[in-house]
């Protein structure tokens, strides 16, 4: 988290003593305020007062301004279409510091590649989040490949590693982690035991455009790793999707598996050189127009997540002083994206309340809450029938992690713009139900 300069100028204990007080009194003052006033649920006027039309427009995804519309127009014009490919791989590539890139058509097409890139023997298994998209699993099973699905932690919603250790089979060969909704999985613990037992780490960075850990950025960290463009995503170019490459060995067969062209640009030694004007049976080209819809994107990727965070910071850091209220754990290290809307975390047992209550008060003070259970993909039918599979993936009974996340959270709206005054309503707007909580309950 971010310690103010100011506050580091404070001795630790004039620092405590201060903020302990004004922690103290403004949550009281904040509370008694609050709890003067009616729901809106209740005939009360709603906290937010922020002009209906501004909000959509801070608020709307994907944003797409006149550089894009400009770049797609002139684009269409040129017929210079499939240059800008080349063109976004190196921006990604140079942006990213990874050894070699590959744009595809979606995340899915890059992920099926990545499986087939790996060529391992069938029946090799794969442990992978069960709290993830469903192309991340299913896509392994073209190549005779198993996924073991593993927990998340309750704590961060990501790759829970000691699950993973309790599931480890002598057939596990790799490690899928996934960055959910845009924070970093502990990549430096979980590659040092991917080291010590031999496995391959991958990476879905399909939510974590712009994030890293120790500097480094995700999708850099694994062998080989994912990043969607898809239109929800951080970056988003409506579909889209790269794959991230340590080896060139990866990165041939990678590219080769659905770049038909490819194999006649690699080196005369290479093994995928004899399969020039076929590659290896899939067609996955990125649309041009989205890597030209990226290459304006990835200009403004920095500063657009800095403002996120910036409006996250001043959001989270009142909002987990309410009981019950917490948000994902993310270490001074990592430098965490937001994907899709900020996550947080309610303890509803603590703090007295059901989520449908929560929402339903919040969304009658004008703000624009919700949730979303993550689909847990061990418990759809595909993974349970035999016959999709080489040999058939186990089904855990039951995943605490992913439960937790999903019973026990909140998703607040994403801002895009400088609004601290709608920041502070939508805080007030929680601090008011939440002064009521006890009422907004027996709704
Ligand atoms: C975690 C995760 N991985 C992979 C993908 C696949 O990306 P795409 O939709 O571009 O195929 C998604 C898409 O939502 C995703 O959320």
């Amino acid at each position: 988290m971010d310690t103010s300069k100011h506050s580091k100028k404070l001795s630790r204990r004039t620092f405590i003593a201060a903020s302990g007080a004004v922690a103290t009194g403004l949550a009281f003052s904040r509370s008694a305020f609050a709890k003067t006033e009616t729901l809106a649920i209740d005939g009360g006027a709603p906290v937010v007062k922020y002009p209906a039309n501004r909000i959509a427009a801070l608020t709307k995804w994907p944003r797409y301004g006149k550089a894009e519309k400009a770049r797609l127009h002139e684009l269409i014009e040129t017929n210079k279409y499939y240059e800008e490919l080349p063109l976004f791989e190196q921006e990604w590539q140079k942006y990213t510091g990874a050894q070699f890139v590959k744009a595809h058509m979606n995340g899915s097409s890059a992920l099926t590649s990545m499986y087939f890139a790996l060529d391992l023997p069938p029946g090799s298994e794969i442990m992978v989040p069960s709290y993830t998209f469903f192309s991340a699993c299913l896509a392994m099973r073209f190549f005779g490949l198993v996924p073991v699905f593993v927990d998340i932690d309750p704590k961060t919603a990501c790759f829970d590693l000691e699950d993973a250790k309790r599931k480890l089979t002598p057939n596990v060969k790799a490690v899928e982690a996934m960055h959910s909704w845009g924070l970093p999985c502990e990549l430096d613990r979980i590659s040092e035991w991917c080291k010590e037992k031999g496995l391959i780490l991958l990476e879905d960075a399909a939510h974590a455009h712009g994030a890293s850990m120790q500097g480094k950025k995700m999708g850099t960290w694994g062998a080989m790793g994912i990043y969607s463009f898809q239109t929800s995503k951080v970056m988003p170019t409506i579909e889209g999707g790269m794959g991230m490459y340590q080896s060139r060995e990866h990165f041939e067969r990678a590219a080769a598996f659905g770049h038909y062209e490819d194999p006649i640009k690699f080196p005369e030694t290479s093994p995928v050189r004899a399969y020039v004007g076929t590659g290896f049976g899939q067609k996955y080209r990125m649309y041009p127009m989205a890597a030209a819809l990226a290459r304006e994107q990835l200009k403004s990727l920095d500063k657009t997540n800095a403002i996120v965070a910036k409006n996250v910071r001043a959001m989270n850091d009142r909002l987990t002083q309410l009981p019950g209220i917490t948000e994902p754990r993310c270490r001074d290290d990592q430098q965490r994206a937001y994907y899709w809307a900020n996550l947080l975390f309610v303890d509803y047992k603590q703090a007295g309340i059901t989520r449908d209550a929560l929402v339903k008060a919040l969304k009658a003070e004008g703000v624009n809450a919700s949730f979303w259970d993550y689909p847990q993909q061990h418990k759809l039918t595909i993974y349970s029938e035999a016959k999709w599979w080489h040999h058939p993936p186990a089904i855990p009974e039951s995943m605490p992690g992913n439960e937790s996340v999903n019973a026990n959270h909140i998703f607040m709206p994403l801002v895009y713009g400088d609004a601290p005054e709608l920041i502070d309503q939508y805080v007030k707007a929680f601090e008011k139900v939440w002064a009521h909580r006890d009422k907004v309950a027996a709704t």
